[in-house]
């Protein structure tokens, strides 16, 4: 035996007894004729301590030992003297009295603890010593945990775990391909799995009527703090259901993993909102319900009264920021950069402080009574105290405008707290998506969702506002999952990837195989996917979801560790039968 016990576990009731424990030093510290040295494994921490005067050579031994040196050591369990309550073994020490170096380290290329002074790139190059730091070995615990808890909850409900393909045709979800070469079908290629979509539906032919799968998903997209090249998504499908039983279903998981990972009650049935209302109240399809200062319009109100500016604008939306009528000019002058910059892009930002003492002061006050401002200020629900915010432009754009802004002062107020979750569902969303520059519809969620039936009509005479059943769970501001209800008969579904510009022949070559499936008996059915790395990383309180991620690429699709991707040799490539010719990247 290695060991008897682990770096985490010795307590007070263990004093007197002779153990061997293994792990890596931490740190050694010399205190004359004492050195300690602080041994940590997976579970925690123990001192060891080793004494000049009892062994003097074990005493020189441990001296030596560097950083993150491997070692085995057996020793007396005793009472400490100057108790550590931070930690868990903090009431112990071991008196060691045998030393092994199993092995040696190099000294690490930065620090080993909680707040390391390693950058970025450089704990991503060595990121197995990165791991050993307590905060990312916690965030990959919880991890562990909630797809322990995922799977107690859908085993319970009847689901089955089924691994679908990773070598597969296209699946398309919105994204970019990774394809393989086949060595074995030249110049042909597989697709990875932008999800299991297909093979879920194709399921529920096969009558699995409860599907679900912790999956690897593969999307060549432009990497953000909550994208990731591969990723993990909960998948599944249900037959025979509508959405109602499946927002019923998946929030009671939601409800299930808050509980048991977190130990927190979720009031169910969650909140729901429609798109139509989540874009016209929040100007977003994920808003952060952790905070109000939903979207007032005041077009109406403002418009016409000689004002340039507003009575050039399509829409006139207004924000109340609570309790912060005594900005100062600066605040305002900042408030106003962040409007400007190009990835909000207002030309300007419009305010009205109504103060305390009920007096009030605008940036418009040269074009309205204040009779008008109180009609404006009533009209938003400002009260005393209040700093309403106002920015006008083309509906589209305000609206996203207002949403950056709105997020900005929920962060100002501190009204994003990571330790309080609005989770809601957004549901009935476009079922297609007008695409100006390709004068194209483009699937909402994916060309397989079903139309809403009392908005199938409109497919023919106005395509842009037919709804789908389709929804997404956004906690705190972040899509976590999206699902849909589904086609599932071939006429429907051809004629929705005719809508999104297929030929027949092409729906044929990419879909065949899924129309011909639907005309063997397919059931109705539907589903939804969750985004389980950003679940882990909401669940953590992280802001990227790397963290959750034991081997994570880096923002340029990067494994920094093992430098992929890389070039491969001219005998592999000749095997594939492929040569490589590279052209100017397109602009
Ligand atoms: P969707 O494309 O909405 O739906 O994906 C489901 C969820 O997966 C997560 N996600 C990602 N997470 C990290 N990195 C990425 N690059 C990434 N892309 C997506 C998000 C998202 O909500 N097949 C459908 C589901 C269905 O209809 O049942 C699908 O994949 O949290």
């Amino acid at each position: 035996m290695y060991r008897t016990h682990t770096c985490g576990e010795l307590r007070l009731a263990d004093a007197g007894a002779t153990i061997t424990l293994a792990g890596w030093v931490q740190r050694t510290r010399d205190l004359g004729g004492m050195t300690f040295v602080d041994l940590r494994d997976r579970y925690g921490i123990t001192q060891l301590v080793f004494n000049m005067e009892t062994d003097a050579d074990l005493c020189q031994k441990a001296r030596k030992l560097g950083r993150e040196f491997v070692i085995q050591v057996t020793g007396l369990v005793a009472e400490r003297s100057n108790k550590n309550t931070k930690i868990e073994t903090g009431a112990v020490e071991i008196e060691v009295t045998n030393l092994e170096i199993l092995n040696t380290s190099d000294v690490p290329p930065f620090t080993i603890e909680d707040n390391s002074d390693g950058g970025d790139e450089l704990r991503m190059q060595y990121r197995y010593l990165d791991l050993r730091r307590t905060p990312v070995r916690n965030n990959l615990i919880l991890r562990h945990k909630m797809a322990m808890e995922i799977r107690r909850y859908f085993d319970a409900h009847d689901f089955i775990e089924v691994e679908t393909p990773v070598l597969i045709g296209s699946t398309p979800e919105g994204a970019r391909d990774f394809i393989v070469p086949s060595r074995m079908n030249p110049g042909e290629f597989y697709a990875l799995p932008q999800s299991p979509q297909l093979f879920k539906q194709l399921l529920m032919v096969a009558g699995y009527d409860r599907y679900f799968q912790i999956v690897k998903c593969f999307r060549d997209e432009d990497l953000r703090a909550d994208r990731q090249p591969e990723f993990t998504q909960i998948d599944c499908e249900m037959s025979f259901i509508n959405q109602e039983d499946i927002l019923t279903t998946f929030e009671g998981l939601v409800q299930h993993l808050f509980k048991y990972t977190k130990n927190i009650d979720v009031q169910l049935p969650l909140q729901r909102m429609t798109y139509a209302d989540a874009m016209e109240y929040y100007g977003s399809d994920k808003p952060d319900l952790r905070f109000g200062m939903s979207f007032k319009n005041v077009t109406d109100l403002l418009k016409g009264n000689g004002f340039s500016v507003f009575d050039s604008a399509e829409y006139i939306g207004a924000i109340v920021a609570p309790g912060c009528s005594e900005y100062t000019r600066k605040e305002l002058d900042s408030l106003t950069d962040f409007v400007k910059r190009p990835q909000v892009g207002a030309k300007g930002l419009i305010y009205i402080k109504y103060s305390g003492d009920g007096s009030i002061k605008s940036s418009i006050d040269k074009f309205y009574t204040p009779e008008q401002i109180q009609v404006v200020l009533d009209s938003v629900s400002a009260t005393k105290g209040d700093l309403v915010l106002i920015l006008p432009g083309d509906k589209h754009n305000t609206l996203g405008q207002l949403s950056e802004l709105r997020l900005e002062m929920g962060n100002k107020l501190g009204l994003r707290d990571k330790n309080v979750f609005a989770p809601l569902w957004v549901v009935d969303f476009p079922l297609l998506e007008w695409d100006e520059s390709t004068q194209r519809f483009y699937a909402m969620h994916h060309p397989f969702t079903s139309p809403k039936p009392e908005d199938i009509a409109l497919l023919d005479t106005d395509p842009g506002k037919v709804r789908a059943n389709a929804y997404d769970l956004v906690i705190n501001g972040t899509e976590i999952g999206g699902g849909s209800i589904r086609i599932y008969n071939d006429r429907l579904q051809n004629r929705m990837l005719s809508l999104l510009g297929f030929s027949p022949e092409q729906a044929q070559a990419q879909f065949g195989f899924l129309m011909k499936a639907f005309r063997y008996g397919a059931p109705p059915h539907g589903g939804i996917a969750f985004g389980f790395d950003r679940l882990v990383s909401l669940f953590a309180g992280l802001d990227s979801i790397r963290d959750t991620i034991a081997f994570p690429k880096n923002n340029s699709g990067r494994d920094v560790m093992n430098n992929c991707p890389s070039t491969v040799a001219q005998e592999q490539l000749d095997e594939l039968n492929l040569r490589i010719e590279m052209r100017k990247p397109q602009a």
